[in-house]
């Protein structure tokens, strides 16, 4: 059953459903995103009910469908691209199927002025991506936007509260697009939903779900963990919670004095930091390969929780659970959402935490919150604002920053001999550079060399440089990554020193990223970076010396990023402040995008 009074959003599987539950919620209604095959009956509670885009034509043998009896649930009905085209199928229209036919900005024209389209001018721009088309109205049905390639852009029976919208209202180009989701919500007349609410209904379903038992949590140092471990405590008191923090070494500077803080003020004074480093620097020693790399750190966490948790008899046949910081988006990729374009299992939904969960051995406080949510929350709660608002980190931490060799990369040398195709179009002096990382181009992952533009200008990105940011990796299939040097202005020979993981690199990138955070808020650049790793790589100008790659990344979703172009004056600052650490003696800024590099180097 869904939650009483609540918007729910059908998954037809569009990438969009996430972005119209998230808004639904800010308009101050509680949303939830159903399986699109969801029965009527489970349906009934809800006050609207939103069809969702998504790729796939109504024709298609296997195309998602909804359940017919929703349409006489006398529930207010939007259906959005996909789900405009379902209701106009389901209530006797005629949809005809074609390839794209209309893709991009449009000028829509009103035709009339149903509730939700109350106050917006008769012409506006709409973003329409669709090639099937409702081309016959259903019984009951009025056309009330057209667009030149489109007829029915949108239709209405406002007797039965049901819409039917072609355009993509959830984007930012459309146009009113988030009032006219407002309009709808509104005439649902859904329950209020305010956080406030949520930590009353949260707080009940807490104390009722734990019962007679204790709750064991690990702190990873993340947003949701420190919320979840907090609320926990709030809710049940220290006595019947403990947290476990691993120091891996592989943290951000201060990060684990920091969080002890931020508890101790709270008077929350259960967490067991086990400073494990050693353990993860021998485990470490001569891993370069990346994926090893994840895989020594991912168990050397498993070895050690396991170890101290026995050691504080924290075990299930003790009357402990598992809490786990599990956010709405983690428990829906995995399969909440069949129809989901881009499904991937979260970690806290493994086969081993799935049977826990299954036992009623799993406490997820957050499960019902987006990430701007939890953080609302957070601060609620009394976390620090830095804390709550930090930036998304990587679990292996550090150890993806910090790039290994143990040779020399015979297809450059030392000096980036790497002949690249169509040399003569890079227009300006570059260096390719000895190691390779990550990048992701057509469908795959790909495992490349990065090129380094030099200029009379070091800080400064011009045009020149982000068109080639884009032009180089197109057109030669060595190269997935542009940086542009800040540091030197003329091209020069690179010596690689060999290495792994070890505390004295670990240090040395703990300082750069320390510094670079610094400067991103002095310079006020916190909330529009949406991520910034900090990557130490293996070579520098001169034997034994390393180099820094700057990363800041504009992002909404971490599956496509731009570079984030920083002022000259700031890159600058940050540049002179890392070359001042003893063993940094180049510093590089990735222009690259995602595609065709990833956030990460590796
Ligand atoms: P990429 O590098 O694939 O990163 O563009 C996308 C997002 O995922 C984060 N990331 C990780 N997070 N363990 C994590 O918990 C990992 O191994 C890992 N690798 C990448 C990355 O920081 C970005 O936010």
């Amino acid at each position: 059953m869904v939650q009483k009074g609540s918007i729910v959003i059908l998954d037809f599987g569009g990438q969009y459903a996430h972005l119209i539950a998230n808004r639904v919620r800010r308009l101050g209604a509680y949303s939830e995103i159903r399986v699109s095959e969801t029965p009527a009956q489970e349906l009934k509670g809800a006050a609207g009910i939103i069809l969702s885009g998504g790729p796939q034509s109504v024709y298609e043998k296997g195309s998602p469908q909804a359940d017919p009896a929703i349409l006489e649930l006398g529930i207010p009905i939007l259906g959005l691209c996909y789900g405009h085209q379902w209701l106009a199928q389901a209530l006797g229209g005629k949809v005809t199927p074609g390839k794209i036919k209309e893709y991009g900005l449009t000028s829509l024209a009103l035709k009339k002025t149903p509730k939700i389209f109350a106050g917006l001018p008769l012409t506006f721009n709409a973003w329409m991506s669709h090639g099937d088309e409702v081309t016959g109205l259903p019984p009951g049905f009025e056309i009330t936007a057209s667009s030149p390639a489109c007829e029915i852009a949108a239709m209405v029976d406002e007797k039965r509260k049901m819409y039917g919208i072609q355009f993509h209202i959830e984007v930012t180009h459309t146009e009113h697009g988030m009032e006219i989701l407002e309009k709808f919500t509104t005439l649902c007349k859904p329950i209020p939903w305010k956080m406030g609410n949520f930590v009353d209904h949260i707080s009940k379903q807490i104390i009722e779900d734990v019962g007679a038992k204790n709750v064991f949590m690990l702190v990873s140092g993340g947003v949701d963990s420190t919320v979840a471990f907090t609320l926990l405590n709030k809710v049940l008191g220290i006595d019947r919670v403990r947290g476990l923090l691993v120091d891996t070494g592989l943290m951000r500077k201060n990060e684990v004095k920091d969080i002890q803080a931020a508890f101790a003020k709270l008077g929350i004074a259960n967490l067991h930091v086990e400073d494990a480093s050693e353990e993860f620097f021998k485990n470490l020693q001569g891993v370069t390969d990346p994926e090893q790399k994840r895989k020594v750190i991912g168990q050397t966490f498993l070895d050690v929780q396991a170890r101290v948790s026995a050691s504080m008899k924290l075990r299930l046949e003790d009357g402990w659970m598992l809490g786990q910081g599990t956010i709405y988006p983690d428990t829906i990729e995995t399969g909440g959402t069949k129809h989901a374009d881009h499904i991937k299992t979260h970690h806290n939904r493994v086969a081993a935490i799935q049977t826990l969960i299954d036992a009623g051995l799993v406490i997820e406080p957050l499960k019902e919150l987006y990430k701007d949510e939890v953080r609302m929350l957070g601060e609620d709660l009394g976390l620090p604002h830095e804390l709550v608002w930090r930036h998304p980190f990587p679990g292996p931490g550090l150890g993806v920053r910090i790039l290994c060799t143990h040779e020399i990369d015979p297809s450059t040398g030392s000096g980036g001999k790497l002949k690249i195709e169509n040399d003569s179009t890079i227009p300006v002096p570059y260096v390719v550079l000895p190691v390779r990382s990550v990048g992701v181009q057509g469908d795959g992952r790909t495992y490349r060399h990065a090129i380094a533009l030099f200029s009379h200008h070091p800080c400064k990105v011009v045009a020149t440089h982000t068109m080639l940011a884009t032009s180089v990796p197109n057109g030669n299939r060595e190269i997935n990554r542009v940086l542009l040097c800040t540091s030197h202005d003329k091209p020069m020979e690179f010596v690689v020193t060999p290495g792994s993981i070890t505390s004295d690199r670990a240090d040395l990138l703990r300082e750069a990223d320390a510094i670079v955070n610094e400067e991103m808020r002095a310079a006020d650049l916190e909330g529009k970076i949406w991520q910034f790793p900090v990557v130490l790589l293996p070579f520098g100008s001169k034997k034994g010396g390393q180099s820094i790659v700057l990363r800041p990344i504009a992002s909404t979703d971490a599956m496509t990023a731009n570079a984030y172009l920083i002022e000259e004056s700031v890159l600058q600052t940050i540049t002179r402040r890392i070359l001042a650490l003893k063993g940094i003696d180049t510093v590089f800024l990735d222009l690259t995008n995602k595609p065709p590099g990833t956030i990460e180097w590796e």
